[in-house]
């Protein structure tokens, strides 16, 4: 045996030791540790549950523990909640508590260790940017000031569709489209930009490096390392790729979006000054010493991932369940004919007028929760729950997928049924007004963005059906929906090609 083996062998076992001594007295005395698999030494119950720790797997672990149960991966412990009155407790009665979030090393390097607002703790950073992104992000003089803009993205879509002749025939693959769709939505509201085309060099680039970080923080190749720290130094050929995508991709941000909206500001005189958009609001924070650049750009990449691909999945899962089930498509096309005309196109005001499409959007963020788990919430300091010791730092997980498929609480969950939402389950809103039910979670870390996602979910869902029948493509009698999932999201697998008939009105 070699020196460095040796060396290594040795380091090991100490190690061994102290975790072994470390969970027992855990487990043991102080601690009334929740329930759980039995953990073995450095790696705790990592060898057994395996690194796929999606909502359903995490469901029959559920299942065999119970409400609330541990895994410890490696040195980091897991708590997961999987009941309507837990989550409660998580996210609103101990919302304080419970407030914070997890890092790991890869979020470390793509938040700058918690300089945005998404994944930093719960604290006075925290609520100072929270409260700065409200205004020009959240609030509904936002919504009125925009939805023109996401009318007219949507009325590009179908215009551009209608003018594809495969898409009545072989079929196109949608999201793609509806990708570029998302992004205009979301860049008109921060920079008052759009891009032209999916070919807008641009547009590539910017997709490219937010595709390449959402796929390296939401794998699970890096779990050993953040695990295990001892087996970190084999990660450093990953953190360097995460490293080199975060420099490139806020580079990108600031010398093509930020300078150049500054460099447009600062030669625009009061009289020609349109509206201000998003990003006029967090440089005004800027320069009144409130958050510094690195802040704002953060702020940028926050809203890069949390409300371009969430809302876009959704949009996804929406036409997926409205081609596999035709009745329900066809009972929301005669609601939006009944109720505006048929050919007269949805807008934003109309979206809150029609049950069935309200129905057929809360249904897609029920079964198919963009984020089932939530966003990792995490306790800074010991805490307890349901009677159990919870220690410092931990990771808790809310399944909120499986509190709003659990049979004991819904009737048939796994039917796609819109109906539920207006008989059984009339009272239910997205909004967290039901703890079984909680698509953008609920209490101080909850998804701001839910005032911007449903009209723009309305509006999309419902200009495509009025302008479309949707289908799967020839030969195929369903869309193929196997989920895909990483670190806490879940989208479709595999991005369906759809056949999308025009409609002659
Ligand atoms: C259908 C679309 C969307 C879904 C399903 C969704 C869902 C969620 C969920 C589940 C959380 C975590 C809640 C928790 O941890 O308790 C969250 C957080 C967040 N979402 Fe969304 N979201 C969507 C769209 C958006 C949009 C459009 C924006 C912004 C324009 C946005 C901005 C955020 C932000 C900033 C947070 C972090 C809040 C915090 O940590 O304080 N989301 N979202």
């Amino acid at each position: 045996m070699d020196l460095l083996l040796l060396e290594k062998s040795l380091i090991a076992s100490f190690i061994a030791i102290i975790v072994a001594i470390a969970i027992s007295k855990l487990r043991g005395k102080r601690f009334k540790l929740p329930p759980g698999p039995f953990p073995i030494p450095i790696f705790g119950n990592w060898l057994q549950v395996g690194d796929d720790l999606n909502h359903r797997n995490l469901t029959d672990y559920a299942r065999k523990f119970g409400e609330i149960f541990l895994l410890r991966m490696g040195q980091r412990n897991l708590v997961v909640v999987s009941s309507p009155d837990l989550a409660k407790e998580v996210l609103h009665t101990q919302g304080v508590e419970f407030g914070s979030r997890t890092r790991n090393v890869v979020f470390d390097i793509f938040t700058g260790k918690g300089q945005d607002m998404v994944f930093t703790v719960y604290g006075e950073h925290w609520r100072k940017m929270r409260r700065i992104m409200t205004v020009p992000f959240f609030t509904n003089k936002v919504v009125q000031q925009y939805r023109f803009g996401w009318e007219d993205e949507i009325t590009k879509v179908v215009e551009d569709v209608r003018k594809m002749p495969e898409a009545a025939t072989n079929g196109i693959v949608l999201r793609k489209r509806l990708q570029l769709m998302m992004y205009n939505n979301m860049y008109r509201i921060m920079f008052d930009r759009r891009f032209e085309s999916e070919e807008d060099p641009l547009f590539l680039k910017l997709k490219a490096l937010n595709g390449e970080r959402s796929r390296l923080a939401q794998s699970f190749d890096y779990n050993y390392g953040d695990f295990i720290p001892i087996l970190r130094p084999l990660l450093r050929g990953y953190l360097k790729i995460c490293k080199e995508v975060k420099e490139r991709r806020l580079q990108l941000f600031k010398d093509y979006f930020l300078d150049e909206r500054k460099r447009l500001t600062s030669t625009t005189t009061p009289s020609n000054a349109g509206l201000k958009c998003a990003i006029d609001h967090i440089i005004d924070a800027q320069q009144k010493g409130e958050i510094n650049e690195d802040n704002v750009l953060y702020i940028v990449e926050n809203i890069n991932v949390a409300a371009i691909e969430t809302t876009l999945w959704s949009i996804e899962w929406g036409i997926a369940e409205l081609v596999n089930n035709p009745k329900i498509q066809q009972r929301l096309r005669e609601e939006l004919d009944a109720n505006l005309g048929p050919g007269v196109p949805i807008t934003e005001p109309d979206t809150y007028k029609l049950p069935y499409l309200q129905a057929v959007i809360k249904e897609t963020l029920r079964l198919r929760m963009a984020i089932p788990l939530l966003v990792p919430h995490m306790n800074l300091n010991d805490a307890k729950l349901n009677g159990f010791d919870i220690p410092a730092e931990s990771k808790i997980l809310v399944n909120a997928w499986w509190l709003a498929n659990n049979p004991e609480h819904w009737k048939n969950p796994e039917e796609f049924r819109p109906e539920r939402f207006l008989e059984e389950e009339s009272k239910v809103e997205a909004n967290g007004n039901d703890f079984r039910y909680l698509p953008f979670g609920v209490g101080r870390r909850s998804c701001p963005g839910i005032i911007l996602a449903l009209p723009i979910l309305g509006i999309t869902l419902g200009r495509l059906v009025q302008n479309f029948e949707l289908l799967p493509p020839p030969g195929q009698e369903k869309l193929d929906t196997t989920e895909k999932g990483g670190q806490f999201s879940l989208h479709i697998l595999k991005h369906s090609t759809i056949v999308a008939k025009p409609r002659v009105f």
